[in-house]
């Protein structure tokens, strides 16, 4: 405990700046430190140091105290109320940022503590650069009831205003529990790290009571759980350090706000930039899986390539990449899982992403092999028209430059909501292997030929002939083409070039919606 706010007549008034300086750095005491480091943990101002450049931070309310007197809180203060405010940046690049002290009282979020961060937030949106906030609280203030409760909705309402206008990120690094999930829920992107921290709306003895289920912290909102059951957390870490390295790398493919575009890394452009590897990815038998991150491995800048939501929905690969430099949102079904079919977690994986990259004038690549949506009564019932539509929602109303390469199974519906020409792609494209058709081969032969089949002397022989017939006819790039559904037939080896020459010619493209409050998009 520190009693600073009293002035200490012995001390000069630099030294009572530099003592008070002195003891705002040591947020709740070099002992609550110990133990945060005992636990694996840094402090708040560790953390920003790693993640700020070197002397860029300036740190915003240093001294700001809280001003509760119940429950013995009129004699426990600690300069700065359990939050580390200011500004600083990131590779050259201005950021706000917020980072809570668990030191002090647990990291818990007071109405100055809230105050602080929703301070940080008004500048970050004034002047159009993102808030990164590094989260680490035991929740509400317990000690200050409902004006803590207040804060939180004050940063909720300002998480949501902000929505859109600059990037918000939420390294979850401790606990994060009851409804201050909800602001990190807000945000564009949250990270968590493995072992140490977790969210969850009630904890493991609530959920007890309620359900009797015996369930651990870790098991309830740890990262694995919500990187791989819930898709809450878009990334995961082993330790803080990978954690903030992975802010710093998102951070680099964002522009600051909604009126920029991403910034460029220096690239030139190589004699030949054909891919032959791409010629013989595609495997012969159409039934057979391989994995889209070759294709886009094959096809973006070397080792540009952060994957988003790795380990949720992974029958859909979306993230960020390069290609000559130039920051893109990539969506590609994964034929590796499930065959690349939609269901509800593909859909609202993708559209969410589709969203993010839409509001910051971050391009679309999208990489279709699909072989439709997902049927069965698990899916109908738990509502995949509602979530695919979000899918087909996003990509409509997204005025970004959007390209899709056809690579192989573009069938039914999934054939429309994958960024088809229809719902205002700027480019298609196929590849040869490329298969755009109401449905499979054998699906449609055995539906649309079911008589003549089951009268034939040898219904086997008829339906291969129907199923070749059909094949023959639909399942090729070729149809679509002629309609100009497709753009062009392309080589695989050549596609880089071709997307390359493309994104620049759709460099300064000007789409708009019709006037409108906002949309609505089916939740
Ligand atoms: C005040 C708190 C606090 C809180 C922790 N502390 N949480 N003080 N308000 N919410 C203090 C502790 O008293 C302790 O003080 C210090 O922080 C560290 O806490 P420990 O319990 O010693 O740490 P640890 O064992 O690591 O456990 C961390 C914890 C636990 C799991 C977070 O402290 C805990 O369960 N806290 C309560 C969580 C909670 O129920 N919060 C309210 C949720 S409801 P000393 O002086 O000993 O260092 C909520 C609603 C938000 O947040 C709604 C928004 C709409």
């Amino acid at each position: 405990m520190a009693d600073s706010h009293a002035a200490t007549p012995t001390l000069s008034k630099t030294d009572q700046l530099a003592a008070k300086n002195q003891e705002a750095l040591l947020g709740g005491g070099q002992a609550r430190i110990d133990a945060q480091h005992k636990k694996g943990k840094l402090t708040a101002r560790e953390r920003l140091d790693l993640l700020l450049d070197e002397g860029s931070f300036e740190e915003i309310g240093k001294f700001v105290m809280h001003r509760s007197k119940d429950f013995g809180l009129d004699k426990e203060y600690y300069l700065g109320d359990g939050v580390v405010t200011g500004y600083g940046t990131v590779h050259g690049r201005l950021v706000y940022v917020f980072s809570q002290d668990f030191t002090v009282f647990g990291g818990s979020l007071s109405e100055t503590h809230a105050e602080k961060i929703v301070k940080i937030m008004d500048l970050a949106m004034k002047n159009g650069a993102p808030v990164i906030g590094l989260n680490d609280s035991g929740g509400a203030r317990i000690q200050e009831g409902v004006v803590s409760l207040g804060g939180y909705a004050d940063i909720f309402y300002k998480n949501t205003l902000a929505s859109g206008v600059v990037p918000q990120l939420s390294a979850v690094m401790g606990p994060c529990a009851g409804g201050a999930v909800y602001s990190p829920a807000i945000t564009d992107f949250i990270l968590m790290v493995e072992n140490t921290s977790y969210m969850f709306v009630t904890g493991p003895n609530v959920v007890k009571t309620v359900t009797h289920e015996n369930v651990t912290s870790e098991e309830l909102g740890g990262a694995s759980t919500h990187s791989t059951k819930s898709g809450v957390t878009h990334f995961t870490a082993a330790n803080e350090v990978v954690c903030i390295q992975q802010l710093k790398q998102l951070l680099s493919y964002m522009p600051q706000n909604c009126e920029e575009t991403a910034p460029a890394v220096p690239y030139t452009l190589g004699q030949d930039e054909s891919r032959p590897v791409l010629d013989t990815l595609i495997p012969d038998n159409a039934n057979q899986p391989y994995d889209m991150r070759e294709v886009i491995e094959g096809l973006i800048d070397a080792g540009s390539f952060m994957e988003v939501h790795q380990n949720f929905a992974e029958n859909i690969v979306v993230g960020f990449a390069r290609l000559a430099g130039r920051s893109i949102g990539i969506v590609g079904n994964q034929p590796a899982v499930l065959a690349g079919v939609l269901d509800i977690n593909a859909s609202t994986k993708a559209a969410r992403f589709v969203r993010f990259c839409d509001s910051f004038n971050i391009p679309l690549l999208v990489l279709e092999d699909v072989p439709g949506f997902l049927p069965g009564t698990d899916q109908e019932w738990r509502g995949i028209i509602t979530n695919g539509a979000k899918l087909l929602y996003a990509f409509c109303e997204a005025t970004v430059p959007r390209i899709t390469v056809i690579t192989r199974k573009a069938y039914g519906g999934a054939y429309d909501v994958m960024n088809s020409k229809h719902i205002g792609a700027d480019l298609n494209y196929a590849w040869p292997t490329a298969e755009i058709a109401v449905m499979g081969a054998k699906g449609a032969a055995e539906i649309i030929f079911k008589r003549e089949i089951a009268q034939a002397a040898d219904p086997e022989a008829k339906l291969q002939e129907k199923v070749d017939d059909y094949q023959q006819k639909f399942a090729t790039p070729y149809r679509a083409a002629h309609r100009g559904f497709v753009d062009e037939v392309i080589l695989p080896s050549q596609t880089r070039q071709k997307l390359i020459r493309a994104f620049k010619m759709l460099e300064n493209k000007v789409d708009t919606l019709p006037r409108k409050k906002h949309g609505n998009i089916p939740l």
